[in-house]
């Protein structure tokens, strides 16, 4: 007798940043290609896995909290297998399948390569638990697969590539290079093969993602840069869009600035995150570069770029930030003509240099801070989508509109998001687009051509 083994259904909610994002496709990627098939409801699965993020303790909070709710799930199926992968796997280690006893598998980002074998171990016999003691060890593994399975990407036209994985700046407030190991860099023909076959699949626009991409080259023999990379991606049939986060503002130099600007299928976007306006407050954060030498970056890359558009990202309320310190942020803020701009209160990271300072901005001036810088963004936000008015802007279409199905979103090269009216769905497909409305997160217009 032929027993036919049942299709194990897995659901996976991911949280946090882009790399997660990416690290979700290519795990879901595997377990499909090992016979798993994915459900999008996580009363279908037999196998839920949540990604998680720890760079803020309200990341951790959300997870904690999906897992109470998932305890009710698995009272009523105990056959179901929880694993929660990630950083806050690498973070808590043991300890969270401890402290939640439905936690099935722990998995730090650098083993989910390992993700189909951990789980065949799951068999209730007690928590499996991977994570990485050693911050050199096992990068390669996560972002750098080579046999990708292209057609398991969540979206047709777009797709994430892992440049590197990791980084060693060490920023005072930051978990990241403890949680996801040492910076290495991925081999330009291992990037250049893997555009390829996307671009082959339908693929016509690429983020390339690291933790600090503009240092992309460094360890690598012979050598090469962000630039030489953007240069070898450009001529790839296929792809009409490129664009890379996140950009270190101490490694932002002109040589890479000169690449976007000659290179034409290279968008003129950059997110460079300042973090603070104040170099008291930079220097306590080791960023490793002054407001001044920011100002400079900024007035070098709107120079060299034509319609260049910049998204920062601030930290308000790191130990110290006096009033003064604020203003300084907020003076930065309004001078940089961000076109999106992302404000976080600090949040102590157990481990970090920062978390040796005592966090001693009361929880509502960080609230305050956060209101503030906010509402001067909202401000240049809308002044920046209403210049649009009346103009015609050329947008990528990523499908239909989260917010109201009947119309489609877009983006221009430089990152503006556009809304329009559409007869059908012309997801990957080039449009230009009249603008005749604003508002400070997007432009809506009318399609004059397709
Ligand atoms: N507290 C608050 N925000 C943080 N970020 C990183 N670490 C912390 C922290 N401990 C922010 C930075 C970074 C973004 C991804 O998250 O602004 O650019
Ligand atoms: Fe964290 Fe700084 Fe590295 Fe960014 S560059 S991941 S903020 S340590």
């Amino acid at each position: 007798m032929v027993t036919r083994l049942a299709v194990k259904k897995v659901f996976m909610q991911t949280f946090g940043c882009q790399m997660n994002k990416l690290d979700s496709e290519l795990a879901l990627g595997r377990l499909v290609r090992a016979g798993y098939c994915v459900v999008r409801d996580k009363s279908d699965a037999d196998v839920i896995l949540l990604n998680t993020c720890s760079v803020r303790q309200h990341a951790e909070d959300k997870v904690f909290s999906h897992l109470g709710a998932l305890k009710r799930l698995k009272e009523k199926r105990p056959g179901l297998v929880v694993g929660v992968l990630g950083c806050m796997a690498q973070k808590e280690g043991r300890k969270l399948a401890k402290r939640f006893d439905i936690v099935d598998l722990v998995c730090g980002p650098r083993r989910i390569a390992d993700l189909v074998p951990l789980l065949g171990k799951c068999n209730g016999s007690g928590p499996v638990v991977a994570v990485d003691g050693d911050r050199r060890s096992g990068n390669r593994a996560v972002s750098f697969e080579a046999d990708r399975a292209v057609e398991c990407r969540p979206m047709k036209h777009h797709a994430y590539v892992g440049v590197m994985a990791g980084c060693d700046n060490f920023c005072s407030y930051c978990v990241v290079p403890y949680l996801r190991g040492a910076e290495v860099s991925r081999p330009p023909a291992d990037i250049v093969e893997e555009v390829r076959r996307l671009a082959d699949d339908g693929c016509v626009e690429i983020t390339l993602l690291g933790q600090n991409v503009n240092s992309y080259g460094v360890g690598l023999e012979p050598k090469v840069t962000l630039a030489d990379l953007l240069a070898m991606l450009d001529p790839i049939d296929g792809i009409e869009r490129i664009n890379f986060v996140t950009s270190h503002p101490k490694d932002l130099t002109r040589e890479l600035c000169e690449a976007v600007a000659a290179l034409p299928k290279v968008c003129e976007y950059l997110h460079v995150p300042p973090q603070s306006g104040s170099d008291k407050i930079l220097g306590l954060m080791k960023r490793g570069y002054t407001s001044k030498h920011y100002r400079e970056m900024l007035t070098m890359a709107r120079e060299v770029i034509p319609d260049v558009e910049i998204a920062g990202d601030f930290i308000v309320g790191f130990p110290s930030e006096t009033e003064e310190d604020f203003m300084r942020t907020l003076s930065l803020l309004k001078d940089a003509e961000f076109l999106n701009c992302f404000v976080f209160k600090y949040s102590p990271r157990p481990g970090t240099a920062a978390a040796e300072l005592e966090d001693d901005v009361p929880d509502e001036v960080k609230r305050e801070r956060n209101q503030r810088l906010l509402q001067a963004q909202e401000e240049i936000s809308l002044r920046k989508r209403r210049a649009l008015i009346g103009h015609t802007v050329e947008a990528l279409v990523e499908g239909p509109s989260k917010r109201d199905a009947s119309r489609m979103t877009g983006r221009t090269r430089n990152n503006y998001i556009v809304h329009f009216e559409s007869p059908g769905n012309l997801a990957g497909r080039l449009v230009t687009v009249r603008i005749t409305a604003a508002t400070p997160l997007a432009v809506t217009g009318d399609v004059v051509e397709q």
